[in-house]
């Protein structure tokens, strides 16, 4: 998809959250997206709006609530970057706020549409994201989006491509690694407490672009549509941060995920590499095999020196892909404007998340996780 759109009507967008992510967010809205205009922020913390009043446009307004931020009706759509267990409750009155700020049924033309683009995952707990995949599907006529951002990187896309041109002859196996930067400040300790472990905040991004290659939803491949996954199976250890395991979490992990389309699917989620973010993904056919990421090098210069002959890695995924970030705002507002599908809607999520689950809970009990021909994983 192009970022240039036909219309010159910019699509008026909030972040609700601007923490890490949320700033990185706001930036690209502002500043690297032609076709959306930043208006608003939210943030319950003082500091983050203090940095949203010296680095955004002054134009930018800034909310401590964003209840109220979603009172403004110029608000046509929000990003939501607050940590993930609040995502699924600001996503529902998101979808709804054009309704209920207007009380009664106006004109179509008169009701601020919330667009919804949503930080993954979207929920740490499965009927939440089962809420608001329910609340998208009430409201076609929004575009709500989840913020898979490895799917607008180049290469992942160069990858599905030639996976789509039969290029690989048939895709049967994927094996991916996603390994944080070790942070000596133990930052993931805290971090690991609200973002639901390492299988659903890190690992998600692998499961889903696994999902994507490997085409594990497509129908024409399944003896029951609604049932993609036979098992999955993890396991896990603890190199560095010994604490998380009183958390049910771990800084090394391994996943094995068994689609009932024939594919498999092997993941390496670490927290503690230490030369940089590593993030690589194998891509196993009959006919050839694709490798994206093999080297995790910041850039194509070589440094010759007292210490040999080496290259400098990425520091943490934000470097790795930053221009993903910015189509995945493009692609959103786009979609917006010119009346698209979205490329990764809720229901995308929602599927990884039930593996990620899954794969939880096999880690924290030694068993394999089985579904059920309803697609959902059987817990025992
Ligand atoms: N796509 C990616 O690669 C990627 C990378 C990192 C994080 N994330 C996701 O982004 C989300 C945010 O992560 P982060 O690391 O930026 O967290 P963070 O803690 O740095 O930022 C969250 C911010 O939300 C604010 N907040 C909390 N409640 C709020 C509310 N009701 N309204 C407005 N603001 C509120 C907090 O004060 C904080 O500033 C998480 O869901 C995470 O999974 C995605």
């Amino acid at each position: 998809m192009t970022a240039q759109t036909q219309t010159k009507r910019r699509v008026k967008v909030a972040v609700l959250g601007v923490g890490l992510m949320g700033k990185h967010h706001a930036r690209n809205i502002a500043y690297f997206d032609p076709n959306a205009e930043l208006v608003a922020v939210s943030d319950i913390k003082p500091e983050a709006l203090e940095w949203a009043r010296a680095e955004l446009p002054p134009t930018v307004k800034t909310y401590s609530s964003s209840e109220e931020l979603l009172a403004n009706p110029e608000v046509e759509a929000v990003l939501i970057a607050t940590e993930t267990a609040k995502h699924a409750d600001l996503a529902i009155k998101s979808i709804r706020a054009g309704k209920a700020s207007t009380g009664t049924q106006l004109p179509s033309s008169l009701v601020p549409l919330r667009h919804s683009l949503i930080e993954k995952p979207i929920s740490l707990d499965a009927d939440e994201s089962k809420r608001v995949v329910a609340e998208a599907k009430l409201h076609p006529e929004l575009k709500v989006m989840v913020a898979f951002s490895r799917r607008f990187d180049e290469s992942y896309n160069e990858a599905a491509a030639r996976i789509k041109a039969g290029k690989l002859g048939t895709p049967y196996l994927i094996k991916s690694c996603t390994n944080d930067k070790y942070d000596s400040t133990g930052r993931f300790l805290a971090y690991s407490k609200h973002s639901g472990g390492i299988f659903i905040d890190c690992g998600i991004h692998d499961i889903d672009i696994g999902r994507w290659l490997l085409d594990v939803g497509n129908p024409a491949k399944l003896k029951n549509p609604t049932k993609q996954v036979t098992r999955v199976f993890a396991t896990g250890l603890n190199t560095v941060y010994p604490e998380l395991e009183a958390q049910g979490d771990c800084d090394n992990a391994i996943g094995v995920i068994e689609f009932e389309n024939g594919t498999k699917f092997n993941i390496h989620l670490s927290r503690t590499s230490m030369h940089g973010h590593d993030v690589i993904c194998e891509v196993f056919g009959t006919e050839s095999k694709l490798v994206i990421n093999e080297n995790p090098n910041i850039s194509r210069v070589e440094i010759r020196d007292a210490h040999g002959v080496r290259m400098e890695s990425h520091p943490s995924f934000y470097e790795r892909f930053k221009g993903a970030f910015v189509t995945e705002i493009q692609t959103f507002s786009k979609c917006i404007l010119d009346d698209i599908a979205v490329p990764t809607p809720p229901q995308d999520a929602l599927e990884a998340a039930q593996i990620a689950m899954a794969l939880t809970h096999s880690f924290r009990t030694g068993m394999p996780v089985f579904f059920g021909d309803d697609g959902q994983p059987i817990f025992a």
